[in-house]
């Protein structure tokens, strides 16, 4: 007799159940979430890469319209040359009618350099010396020679390229 209401336990069966829904909503907000960080990233920056790319062109066309003379070839003694301390470079004239530039940052510590006398220009930071002439070095502890510069001329009118 009592062993008929002992009958109905359906107790693992739901339990299987409730474990197989949870599952499944499981998948589907980890579908949701892929979905959603792939489709807003490309799209952002595609955007922002045109815009800049257009800027950058305007930019440098006008810059090479306002072709300001640094100097006058008169200005640049045959033998020596100019410091110009904003542009931080010197323009010499090894030979007449030849002109060349360089920097004036010593290539030793990058010291700006000031000090120029006849073809020599001297940083005052440890003691070495340029030609100016040729950018070599004429006194250590700098062993690496001057940056060369490009320089225009155009008539009487010497402009930084
Ligand atoms: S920075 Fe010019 S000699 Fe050292």
């Amino acid at each position: 007799m009592t062993s008929e209401s002992v009958q109905p336990m359906s107790g693992p069966s739901r339990r299987a159940l409730v474990a197989a829904v949870g599952a499944a909503g499981l998948t589907v907000a980890l579908t949701a979430c892929g979905s959603g960080d792939e489709a807003s990233d490309p799209s952002t920056e595609q955007g922002a890469g045109g815009g800049a790319t257009n800027e950058e062109s305007g930019s440098s066309t006008g810059a090479g319209a306002g072709d300001a003379a640094l100097a006058k070839t008169t200005d640049i003694p045959v033998g020596s040359g100019k410091i110009f301390k904003d542009e931080k470079v010197v323009v010499s004239q090894p030979t007449a009618g030849e002109y060349k530039a360089f920097s004036t940052v010593c290539t030793h510590r990058d010291c700006p350099m000031v000090d120029l006398k006849d073809d020599i220009i001297s940083c005052t930071c440890h003691g070495s010396q340029f030609s100016i002439l040729d950018g070599s070095v004429k006194k250590d502890p700098a062993v690496k020679p001057l940056e060369p510069k490009q320089i225009t001329v155009n008539g009487d009118s010497i402009t930084l390229a």
